[in-house]
């Protein structure tokens, strides 16, 4: 019996392009959704072909902006997935939506279509920050779909982004405050990243993060701990047993398949990792098979910790040798792993390796030298 595995399906358009955003994502007033369909058919076919029966545990539609799907172009979406997939019944099925691209008569098309987990994209509850984010919808907006998504989706996430060049500690939490009275069952809170080739890019310096930054993840941190989240990744908090199965797939080294433009893949060719993309622009992506290569079990192992140690539960000798067939003396240098068990970076006792609270703040430092090259 083959392992469920996951399913990522990217959208590439949004109506308006944000300034501090670097995904692939074009601006467009109208799509073409018979292009979209083709190129993903193709891409379902090239990855059955080569994987055979697999069934579907999680499937995300992202972007971009999938909300900007109706109701029917969505689900013939899903029906297409269906002709190469079997999809689980207990599959969790997520969208991300635009506050500004649908109404509740939308969501509850979405639901009746199959999806189960709604991921909002709401930034800010404040206008100040979202005409600063350039966003294209208002803290009115959020509130609607908000109330709609309470009534329609249990499971149900919400986006927010602090650290904002205007932002200080006071008004963070103060907002921080008003987002934990959400009482969403999860939350997705990501730092501000000022990238190249962006508006944001050419306006703030690259590579130089918030003077509070750190204090701000702290309290963040405290905040939803005290209201019952766990922190279980660096920017993802959930109620218990509400974490994202998709997301923990990628965390986890588990198999996922992603198809539309520039969607990467982790999946296994017979026993083979591989790693794959889409060509990132939509006329060629339609016509253009993803390209991929064969991955070390080594470079998956590194991965595994490169994702993996983002999360609470860290990395496990059990996944490691699920997923590689590797064991941690074979991939990761132990003194140096037991220098930064002393200097109150890392746990580690032989089968679970974690990083502490304040370990977390230094990951990348961290993985610079923890493995055996
Ligand atoms: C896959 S992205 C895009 C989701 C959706 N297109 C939207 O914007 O609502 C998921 C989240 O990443 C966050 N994000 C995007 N760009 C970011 C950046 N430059 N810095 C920090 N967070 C970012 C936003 O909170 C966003 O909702
Ligand atoms: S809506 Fe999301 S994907 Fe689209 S431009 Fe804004 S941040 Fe990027």
């Amino acid at each position: 019996m083959k392992q469920p595995v996951s399913l990522y399906i990217h959208f590439p358009y949004c109506r308006n392009k944000c300034p501090y955003c670097d995904f692939v994502s074009y601006c467009t007033p109208s799509f073409d959704i018979e292009q979209m369909l083709r190129g993903y058919r193709r891409d379902l076919s090239f990855f059955k072909d080569r994987m055979g029966d697999v069934s579907l545990s999680t499937i995300a539609f992202g972007g971009g902006t999938p909300s900007l799907m109706s109701v029917d172009q969505l689900k013939q979406v899903i029906d297409l997935v269906q002709e190469f997939f079997i999809i689980e019944d207990s599959a969790e099925v997520s969208i991300e939506v635009n506050p500004a691209t649908v109404d509740y008569d939308t969501l509850a098309g979405y639901k009746a279509a199959g999806v189960n987990r709604l991921s909002m994209g709401l930034q800010s509850l404040w206008d100040t920050d979202l005409e600063f984010l350039g966003r294209i919808h208002n803290a009115r907006q959020n509130r609607e779909i908000l109330e709609w998504a309470a009534e329609l989706f249990p499971n149900r996430s919400a986006d927010f982004m602090y650290a904002l060049p205007h932002q200080t500690l006071q008004s963070w939490e103060q907002q921080l405050q008003q987002i934990v009275s959400l009482d969403l069952p999860h939350f997705s809170i990501y730092q501000l990243t000022v990238e190249e080739g962006t508006p944001f890019g050419n306006k703030y310096p690259i590579g130089v993060s918030h003077p509070f930054d750190e204090e701000m993840y702290q309290m963040t941190h405290r905040v939803l701990l005290e209201a019952g989240y766990e922190h279980y990744e660096i920017s993802n908090f959930a109620k218990p047993g509400m974490r994202s199965n998709h997301n923990m797939v990628y965390w986890n080294g588990g198999q996922y398949i992603g198809i539309g433009p520039a969607a990467h893949s982790r999946v296994k060719f017979k026993d083979q990792w591989m790693a794959c993309s889409g060509n990132d622009v939509v006329n060629t992506w339609e016509t253009q098979e993803p390209e991929c290569e064969k991955i070390s079990v080594f470079d998956r192992a590194i991965e595994l910790f490169m994702m993996g140690l983002r999360c609470c539960d860290g990395v496990t000798s059990n996944m490691l040798l699920s997923v590689t067939g590797l064991r941690f003396e074979d991939v990761i240098d132990l003194d140096f792993v037991q220098e930064q068990v002393q200097l109150n970076m890392l746990n580690f006792d032989g089968n679970v390796l974690t990083c502490t609270d304040q370990g977390r703040l230094y990951l990348n430092h961290i993985l610079q030298s923890l493995f055996k090259y």
